[in-house]
């Protein structure tokens, strides 16, 4: 069976004193929770993170990385430097870096390369629009940013890597995909992988993010092909983020 993982995506937030009081509730509180717990936080933050969290059982990761491994880049962080920080995990693809960093398919792929190619496992987002959902091309959509990653990297490459379904039109919107809208998409990454290679395609981690909180977790993850869960609001909270983790 396929273990569920819960990551927190803290976005640009947090500060030095909040961050510590947040992961203090959150190590207090984890030991009934059987899902994996991870929290992708801002770089700046690493190096206390990963002192805070160190043997505690919770993973710690970035949410963004250069497709680079070093040189005139400036302002980039490299995988070397996140693992140097004891990163497991790393978020590629984000719909933010895409919508607003003009990160393309290709760029995503490059950097999902990178990571594997460091040791770290990628969190890879796919996710249509809301106009790409109203048009019927969601699928189109999710497969087009999947071949990306399967062109460059290969089929085998997804078995060291979590995917992360995200509508951009459930994000930080309040209107979260419903349970079957989601399991239909998660559905249909699992099934266009299985065609490829079956082993990779049941291994697979798919979460799901978009809006997740306490009091719709449970159902969501209940799905067949849903996996966990990427939290980016509710996971600033810890009693909130803590119910979303032990309902996966
Ligand atoms: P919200 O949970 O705030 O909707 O954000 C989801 C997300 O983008 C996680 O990466």
């Amino acid at each position: 069976m396929r273990r569920k993982i819960v990551a927190g995506n803290w976005k640009m937030h947090g500060n030095l004193a909040d961050n510590e009081a947040l992961l203090s509730a959150l190590l207090a509180g984890a030991g009934d929770v059987k899902a994996e717990m991870a929290v992708c936080v801002p770089f700046p933050y690493l190096a206390s993170v990963s002192a805070k969290l160190s043997g505690g059982g919770i993973a710690w990761g970035a949410q963004n990385m250069s497709q680079h491994g070093k040189g005139a880049f400036t302002g980039e962080v490299s995988a070397a430097m996140l693992n140097d920080f004891g990163c497991k995990y790393v978020i590629v693809g984000h719909s933010e870096r895409r919508a607003l960093y003009g990160e393309s398919d290709e760029v995503v792929a490059d950097k999902f390369l990178a990571a594997q190619a460091a040791g770290l496992v990628p969190i890879l987002c796919v996710g249509e629009s809301l106009e790409e959902r109203e048009t019927g091309v969601t699928e189109q959509v999710v497969g087009r940013q999947l071949d990306a990653v399967i062109a460059k990297a290969g089929v085998a490459s997804l078995a060291n890597c979590v995917v992360a379904y995200e509508p951009v039109w459930a994000i930080g919107t309040g209107k979260t995909a419903t349970p079957a809208q989601a399991q239909a998409v998660h559905a249909f990454i699992r099934g266009k992988l299985r065609a490829l290679d079956p082993v990779v395609a049941d291994g697979l981690v798919i979460q799901y993010g978009g809006s997740v909180k306490a009091a719709n977790a449970a159902e969501l993850f209940a799905q067949p092909d849903i996996d966990g869960g990427l939290i980016g609001g509710a996971s600033l909270q810890a009693d909130e983020f803590l119910a979303i983790c032990r309902a996966a």
